[in-house]
């Protein structure tokens, strides 16, 4: 492996790697989240309807928000975490052998996706944890992993604000939280925002055309919480990309 590749399996910002972090996880995004009902309106946003013949990859899928309810959809799923905790979580939240869903302890980064391309990538509360170099670099991987037209669903804190709006629009956004979810997951708000990488709109849109990527829906109602729609439109053929061992 690259000395200089970027290692993954180190938590910035809140650190899921804890077993504590993960049997809390539910309880504390319960307070604020319906995983049903984000569900039902990614698959409206994407608008996406028959899909059992359809691979899906969730990246960073945590506690398994997005990929348990995905197993009941799609022909199979592909449930990837760099935290062998979330993962325990999610797999404790299943009835019995889920035949169509496969958790993989791996990353952006790292994940090496086998078989027949995927028809669809999605990740959710996630891509932040990658500083935007190395943002770009999955991206590409993202990429590889999809069919040509296939989709690449993204659901994160992408900064949608004019920059010199930033202390009141972060001041407010973390004062709603507290309202909602409150004092503790304050806390987990600012960790985000002084410690994790989520970054501005335009550089967003700016890497994924880089990565092949065309955007075909971007929504956001508070300036922050931004959901993509993107399509492969080109691939890199015999790109490089380095990969751990
Ligand atoms: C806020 S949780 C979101 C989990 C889930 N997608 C959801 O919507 O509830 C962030 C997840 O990203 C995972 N994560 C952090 N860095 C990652 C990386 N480089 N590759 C894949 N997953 C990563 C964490 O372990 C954690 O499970």
């Amino acid at each position: 492996m690259e000395n200089w590749l970027y290692d993954e399996s180190r938590h910035c910002g809140v650190d899921y790697s804890e077993a504590q972090q993960a049997e809390s996880y539910d309880e504390r995004h319960g307070k604020f989240r319906d995983y049903e009902r984000e569900f039902k309106e990614m698959m409206n946003f994407l608008g996406l309807r028959d899909t059992k013949d359809k691979m899906i990859v969730d990246l960073g899928c945590g506690t398994g928000a997005i990929s348990i309810l995905a197993a009941g959809f799609f022909k199979a799923v592909c449930a990837v975490d760099v935290s062998k905790a979330m993962i325990e979580e999610a797999k404790r939240k299943l009835d019995g052998n889920v035949r169509n869903l496969r958790f993989v302890n791996a990353g952006f980064l790292s994940y090496k996706h086998e078989g027949e391309p995927a028809d669809l990538v999605v990740t959710k509360a996630a891509f932040h944890h990658l500083p935007d170099f190395w943002k770009q670099i999955g991206l590409m991987r993202i990429n590889k992993m999809l069919k040509m037209e296939g989709i690449l669903y993204i659901h994160d804190v992408v900064f949608q604000f004019d920059p010199q709006e930033y202390i009141d629009r972060i001041d407010s956004w973390i004062a709603g939280f507290e309202r909602i979810a409150g004092k503790e997951f304050r806390k987990e708000v600012e960790t985000h925002i002084r410690e994790e990488h989520s970054t501005f709109g335009w550089i967003m849109n700016g890497m994924l055309q880089k990565a092949g990527f065309a955007v075909d829906k971007c929504k956001s109602d508070d300036g922050f919480v931004t959901e993509y729609a993107c399509r492969k439109v080109k691939g890199f053929g015999g790109m490089r990309l380095a990969e751990p061992d």
